[in-house]
């Protein structure tokens, strides 16, 4: 199955995936083409790992060359820390399954505002004892699609927002690819 991955940012989900299809972990999967919405580390991630990779910057026709970016065999779409919105036009051209990461136990924490530390602030804010990570389908409303998996971490008593993005990273490196399987899987 062909994989198109979609980020804005460092791109370690992206090299955890794509190392996991190297070793065999995911099978039946290639990562056709690597798209960043700016200019960011994940771009060069993705050309160190020597997959095709594009800068689409956003402007009055991104939504239009987003989808006409996206390969035609493209069987899944993965946002892996992908910060642009994905509007009513793009989801009247693509059909396939979409599936984002979120750092949070969904739908706690989610929606608009919530990325990055900004979600972790909030968790803590909020006095949670647990938070953690969920994968789920991508629709028109922000981080409210299904979700396929989700795994929880535990609050310490000194917690700050950057050792739970920390710990949440980690369990991300699980949940995706086990969830990018159970698609793969799925889709026929
Ligand atoms: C992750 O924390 C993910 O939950 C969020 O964006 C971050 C991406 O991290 N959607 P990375 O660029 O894969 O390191």
């Amino acid at each position: 199955k062909n994989i198109c991955i979609l980020l804005s940012g460092s791109g370690t989900n992206l090299q955890n995936i794509a190392e996991c299809i190297s070793r065999g972990e995911i099978q039946n999967a290639k990562i056709n083409l690597v798209i960043a919405d700016r200019d960011c580390y994940g771009l060069l991630r993705a050309e160190n790992l020597g997959l095709n990779s594009i800068l689409i910057k956003r402007g009055k026709t991104f939504t239009e060359d987003l989808v006409n970016a996206i390969p035609e065999n493209t069987d899944l779409i993965i946002l892996a820390g992908f910060l642009s919105i994905l509007n009513e036009s793009f989801f009247k051209e693509i059909s396939i399954p979409i599936i984002n990461i979120h750092p949070s136990l969904l739908p706690k924490f989610g929606g608009k505002g919530m990325w990055g530390n900004h979600v972790h602030e909030a968790v803590l804010k909020n006095k949670e004892t647990e938070s953690g990570a969920s994968v789920h389908f991508v629709t028109e409303e922000i981080d409210a699609g299904n979700i396929i998996l989700q795994k929880s971490v535990q609050i310490s008593e000194n917690e700050t927002a950057e050792t739970l993005a920390e710990k949440v990273h980690k369990i991300e490196y699980e949940i995706f690819p086990e969830a990018i399987k159970k698609i793969i899987n799925f889709i026929d």
